[in-house]
């Protein structure tokens, strides 16, 4: 454990000599006055006084370095059956004139724009043009349905919103403009402008007083430079599902987020300008924001753009190809994309047909990496398969091997050793540090490190209080592990009311608020319990006003329905079961966790504190009932 035990030991007793040697990687256009330094809320902030240009970073510095010609976003499509090439130069050229766009439409540094896109180049365009006026880009997953887009504009207000007349997932067009025309009607604030990509598979219709046509508008806008921003200004805000069902807007600063994201192409990645890399996530989610734009683009790689899923675009080989084609060297995906291809293709008989040996390196994270796919996994390639664990809020890796510094032992199902700068700790529920193989919460030691989250956008008691109240001095990462006597660290799953479907975050208490709705639901809980592909599935139980008399089927048809058009598809909301009763405690509590064990086949215990003991077996009888 050389290299990588030195880094981590430097980063722990001096993290400012350790994070100003990592800042010499990119150019400052002024540079910081302090390393380390607190805001006026308190908040550890880094890099203070520094200025910087998050896109001339990703974009200009290479062109100037003479790379234009090199190639920087290929964008994939099996979905349009496209595939399109654009050199830095290229990209600069675009990302310039929608900057320009942007500024005519009176975006300034520091206003807010919506990005609501589906895997299209003109996704990674505009954050990069945001990012060069120094506006605040908060990009929407295509997946999200018009309330919850709603939502995003009320807190976000933007003075523009990007998005496209479609996107495509597998063969089916979703009409992505009435989402968008839907959202801005429900939201409070008024948006000025829409830009709308006219995609050809699907021509949405134009409102002559809002939107503009996206090629049209691009076409008329005047290149603009990229302007210098504050370290400490926000470079984006990502909404994350918290435990309510309003969403937590995660800001992230230019000049940590820089920094973090040069060290870690390298020392996590160990990729460099030329590399192609390859994160098949979304531009709606961390990684897309992390790993699909400005990580590869600052470092000079070639970042793939893939609009395509594992399986079905055409086939279980999709990866295959799109490495093989690409010469992809290091290739990022969420666990559950390999469960679908292993349901396909189980014993990966498509990979045969391509050359894959330009991969060298398989990091997956998203969820944990279950330790039958990663064994799968481990027998069909020849290249180590990591597992890192993160989150939104931290903007990159918590916990990683480390193969840029040096490669270390893989055990499944641990995504290895803290990376440099966190200061990971377990602690039961007294706050007392846990010994090895003891499970408990797993916290991060203030100060975090660059790139991680400052604050909640305009919230910043939420932040405090989400995230350190229940451990002062300790940020609170929701999930719950241990470590084992080599101090790898084992992440279990999340101690709140989070869950994760496909590698998509949700809350259940978001779910329950919008079940809780209908006009038939007294009460309800929405717990997360395991599946095969998904990894974890919203399931309902359900407990009916007096007096109701309804069909369950149907009532679960309505169900559906509602989580779908007022959260999104993607929570997979299908199965809810009518019950007579909830277990509670005495004070009152849903004992959520012994529903979900019951319902997962795990032992549980039923406490003294619960209400009704009978009330558990009477839940399994119904849903036994209800199958
Ligand atoms: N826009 C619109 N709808 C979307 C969407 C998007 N961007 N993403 C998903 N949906 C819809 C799907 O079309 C589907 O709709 P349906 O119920 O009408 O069929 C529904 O949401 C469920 O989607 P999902 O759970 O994603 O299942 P899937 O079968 O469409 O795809 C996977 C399965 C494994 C391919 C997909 O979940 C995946 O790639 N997951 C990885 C997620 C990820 O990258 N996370 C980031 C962490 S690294
Ligand atoms: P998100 O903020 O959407 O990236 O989701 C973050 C959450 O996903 C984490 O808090 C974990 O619960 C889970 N997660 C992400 N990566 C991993 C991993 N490698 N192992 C276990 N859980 C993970």
């Amino acid at each position: 454990m050389g290299r990588y035990l030195d880094h981590y030991r430097r980063a722990q007793s001096d993290p400012e000599g350790f994070w100003a040697e990592q800042a010499a990687a990119i150019e400052w256009m002024e540079e910081p006055q302090a390393v380390l330094s607190q805001d006026d809320n308190g908040a550890w902030r880094w890099f203070a006084g520094g200025k910087l240009n998050t896109c001339a970073l990703a974009l200009d510095r290479h062109v100037q370095a003479g790379r234009g010609d090199a190639t920087a976003l290929i964008y994939d499509s099996p979905a349009t059956g496209v595939v399109e090439h654009f050199t830095y130069s290229q990209l600069l050229e675009r990302v310039a004139r929608v900057a320009g766009g942007l500024a005519d439409l009176g975006v300034e540094a520091g206003d807010r724009v919506i990005i609501y896109l589906p895997m299209v180049p003109e996704a990674a365009i505009a954050m990069l043009a945001c990012a060069r006026i120094g506006a605040v880009h908060s990009v929407v997953f295509g997946g999200f349905a018009a309330p919850e887009l709603a939502a995003r504009i009320d807190d976000a207000t933007p003075k523009v919103i990007l998005s496209a007349s479609c996107g495509i997932e597998f063969a089916n067009v979703i009409a992505y403009k009435p989402l968008l025309d839907d959202a801005i009607a429900q939201a409070r604030h008024k948006v000025a402008h829409s830009v709308v990509l006219q995609r050809p598979q699907c021509e949405a219709e134009m409102l002559a007083s809002r939107d503009l046509d996206w090629l049209e508008w691009e076409a008329a806008s005047a290149p603009v430079a990229a302007c210098p921003v504050d370290a400490w200004d926000p470079l984006y805000i990502l909404y994350t599902s918290g435990t309510t069902g309003k969403p937590k807007g995660v800001v992230r600063d230019n000049g940590g987020h820089a920094v973090a994201m040069a060290y870690t192409m390298s020392a996590i990645y160990d990729c460099g300008a030329g590399d192609v890399y390859w994160a098949a996530s979304d531009v709606g989610w961390v990684v897309g924001h992390s790993y699909i734009v400005y990580g590869p683009l600052i470092a000079g790689c070639a970042t793939v753009l893939y609009e395509g899923k594992p399986v079905r675009t055409p086939d279980a080989g999709a990866f295959w190809r799109v490495i093989a084609q690409h010469e992809v060297k290091t290739f990022f995906v969420a666990p559950t994309a390999f469960r679908a291809i292993r349901k396909e293709d189980p014993n990966a008989e498509l990979l045969a047909g391509y050359d894959i040996s330009c991969l060298q390196n398989l990091f997956v994270a998203g969820e944990r990496l279950d330790p039958p796919t990663f064994h799968w996994l481990s027998n069909i390639l020849s290249v180590p398969v990591i597992d890192h664990w993160w989150q939104t809020e931290t903007g990159w890796s918590i916990c990683a091997n480390m193969p840029g510094l040096e490669a270390l032992p893989i055990k499944a199902g641990s995504p290895t050793l803290p990376v440099p700068g966190f200061d990971l700790r377990i602690l039961d529920d007294d706050g007392c540090e846990l010994g090895p193989g003891e499970e408990g919460a797993v916290v991060l030691k203030e100060p975090l490190p660059p790139g991680t989250l400052p604050t909640v956008w305009g919230d910043h008691e939420r932040y405090r209080d989400t995230y350190f109240s229940r451990y002062p001095g300790y940020y609170l990462t929701g999930d719950g592990g241990y470590r084992d006597d080599d101090g790898y660290v084992y992440i279990m799953g999340r101690i709140d009311d989070v869950i994760n479907v496909a590698g998509h975050r949700l809350s259940t208490g978001q779910m329950e608020e919008v079940v809780a709705g209908h006009a038939a639901i007294a009460e309800c809980a929405v717990i997360g319990v395991s599946d095969a592909e998904k990894g974890q599935v919203p399931l309902a139980l359900l407990v009916l006003k007096d007096g109701v008399n309804t069909d369950e089927d149907q009532l679960r048809g309505e169900l559906v329905t509602l989580v779908r058009t007022q959260i999104g598809p993607f929570a997979n909301f299908k199965r809810a079961y009518v019950v007579a009763r909830l277990p509670k405690t005495r004070s009152g509590k849903i004992l959520r966790g012994i529903l979900r064990k019951m319902i997962d086949g795990e032992p549980y215990t039923v406490p003294s504190t619960i209400d009704d003991p009978l009330i558990v077996d009477e839940i399994r009888d119904a849903m036994a009932a209800g199958q």
